[in-house]
């Protein structure tokens, strides 16, 4: 089976994103991660009345691949529900970044496909052990 394009995966993510729940701040965020093996997770942000216990859309995707087994990612597209780019907080860098340099992929203002290289988001990142 052949990867999903980054069109692909920002649909799935797109689809992932009317799944959030998000009645506090009302940002709808979808995300979908391509294993090394062409497997793809997608993931929603879900929100708390305790708003700290909130998790991000791109950790429960990343989240729901490693407890399925996968480890090794190739890249991972973000966006919101109404179709529009976001990038990943600084939590969620540091979570990809603990799996390799992956791939991220979002849209411009103008609606282009944008990617970036994780360690450009966030160069240096924290490791336990080097
Ligand atoms: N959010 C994500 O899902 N991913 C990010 O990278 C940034 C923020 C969510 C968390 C919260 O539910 C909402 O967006 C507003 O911060």
């Amino acid at each position: 089976m052949t990867d999903p394009s980054d069109e692909e995966l920002i649909e799935i993510a797109l689809g992932a994103s009317k799944n959030a729940y998000a009645p506090y701040s009302k940002l709808n965020v979808g995300a979908a991660i391509l294993t090394e093996d062409g497997k793809v997770f997608s993931g929603c942000n879900i929100e708390n009345s305790s708003y700290g216990l909130s998790i991000c859309a791109e950790r429960v995707a990343i989240f729901k691949a490693i407890s399925e087994g996968y480890k090794k990612f190739k890249k991972i597209a973000v966006i919101l529900s109404d179709n529009s780019g976001i990038m990943p907080c600084g939590a969620c860098r540091q979570v990809l970044a603990e799996y390799g340099d992956i791939e991220i992929i979002t849209l411009d203002q103008k609606g282009g496909i944008v990617k970036y290289k994780l360690s450009n988001l966030l160069p240096n990142s924290f490791r336990l052990y080097k």
